[in-house]
């Protein structure tokens, strides 16, 4: 007979294993967290945004992003007053750049309605433009080690593997599932023992000039704050350690269940389960799609347009282009219809290929000189340098780099 997998007792009345999982992986945490920058923080500004950045985005791609953010922006006030350029220009290369004007947006909503402090109840997080329940539990829990779950792909994985649920997590019950052992897990958490034990925290008071390559200090370094203002953190700590044993140790493939410290807790290691969960699905199959782009040389100047509002990649820069069906006898007839102008000479510059949500994309650029401004293309035309203080998209700053190399070479 095969086990019966969960819903067993649902809700959580496996009230022994809901127990005995957060002092496994608190005490693993200690010992083998990575030493992340945001991790040396209590600011729920600098917790919020580096949350935001780790949307879609890996880690070791965000820190350099996260320590330039905020020396530049380091308060909800100067992201609040910041020009749209600005935080554009510091997002740029991120992607999903909706997430850039809904952290200014919610900047903007704190300073009217906060007094410019970033809220600590959990229903005034939650009502934050661009902040769900992930993002104000990551703050919530990590800044004020309040007992609020978290649910993201790594917390997913974890816990579908760990108790053995088989259900979609996209499915409304099992999320809801879901959301409920984060919530009794945390919840344990807080009660347990060394949860207010300000002496075992290292001191630091957060940006003071430490980098994630600084040495590690000796652990556990996280999200201490100053000595006795750090009145707990098992909250925080456990849906870190959540989040790193995903990152870490239960990965999509290979899981490295050897090493893991609730090994003996997990449903999926024992029924040999492991690759097969979580359960997603059928994966949509991604669509092939094909751009022709026009680097439009004229006395020295580059052609560019900015992306209107409400389109993918809304207010970022990127040289004239068009989706194409991929066939290359279709370029000098694109540009003719994108430019008004007959090209007179068209050179391959560079193909970029690239993925965003379900698309896989290839661009293919050209440069184009012209005898006469373009009729019908609503640009900007930049000099190299200029280009260089405007917000593109990923695939096209790859381009404005190849353009400002061959016209530095024809010099
Ligand atoms: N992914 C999402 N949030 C994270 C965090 N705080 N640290 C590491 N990885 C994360």
């Amino acid at each position: 007979m095969t086990k019966p997998v969960w819903p067993r007792k649902f809700p959580g009345l496996d009230s022994h294993k809901i127990k005995s999982l957060p002092p496994a992986l608190l005490g693993w945490f200690a010992a083998h967290a990575r030493d992340l920058p945001w991790r040396r923080t209590r600011d729920p500004y600098a917790i919020w945004v580096s949350e935001i950045m780790l949307q879609q985005t890996q880690v070791k791609t965000v820190i350099p992003y996260w320590h330039r953010w905020l020396r530049e922006l380091p308060d909800i006030a100067a992201l609040a007053a910041a020009p749209p350029e600005r935080i554009h220009k510091l997002w740029e290369g991120l992607g999903y750049y909706t997430r850039v004007r809904n952290l200014q947006k919610a900047a903007q909503v704190i300073v009217a309605e906060h007094g410019g402090v970033f809220p600590s109840r959990h229903e005034d997080i939650l009502a934050l433009p661009g902040i769900g329940p992930y993002t104000a539990g990551a703050v919530g829990s990590i800044a004020f080690n309040q007992p609020v779950p978290i649910l993201d792909g790594n917390v997913i994985r974890v816990l579908t593997r760990l108790f053995g649920i088989a259900g979609n997590p996209k499915d409304k019950a099992t999320n809801g599932q879901l959301w409920e052992l984060a919530g009794q897990l945390v919840r344990a958490a807080q009660v347990l023992p060394g949860a207010k034990d300000g002496g075992r925290l290292a001191k630091f008071s957060g940006l003071n000039g430490l980098s994630a390559t600084s040495p590690r200090p000796s652990p556990p370094f996280a999200n201490g704050g100053e000595g006795e203002d750090a009145a707990g953190e098992n909250c925080s700590h456990l849906n870190q350690s959540l989040m790193e044993l995903g990152a870490l140790i239960c990965t999509p493939r290979n899981a490295q269940c050897l090493v893991c410290p609730v090994r003996k807790f997990c449903v999926a290691c024992r029924e040999q389960r492991v690759e097969e969960l979580p359960n997603l699905g059928k994966r949509v199959a991604a669509t092939v799609r094909y751009f022709t782009a026009f680097v439009v040389r004229r006395q020295g100047k580059l052609l560019v347009r900015q992306r209107p509002a409400g389109v993918v990649n809304a207010h970022l820069w990127e040289f004239p282009n068009v989706e194409t069906t991929g066939d290359e006898a279709e370029t000098v007839h694109a540009a003719r219809e994108l430019l008004g102008v007959e090209p007179e000479q068209l050179a391959p510059l560079r193909t970029v290929k690239h993925a965003i949500t379900r698309y896989r994309i290839t661009l293919t650029a050209y440069t184009v000189t012209v005898k006469r401004a373009p009729a019908k293309v609503d640009g900007v035309w930049k000099t190299p340098a200029e280009l260089t203080e405007l917000a593109f998209t990923a695939a096209h700053k790859k381009l404005a780099s190849a353009a400002a190399k061959s016209i530095l070479s024809d010099r």
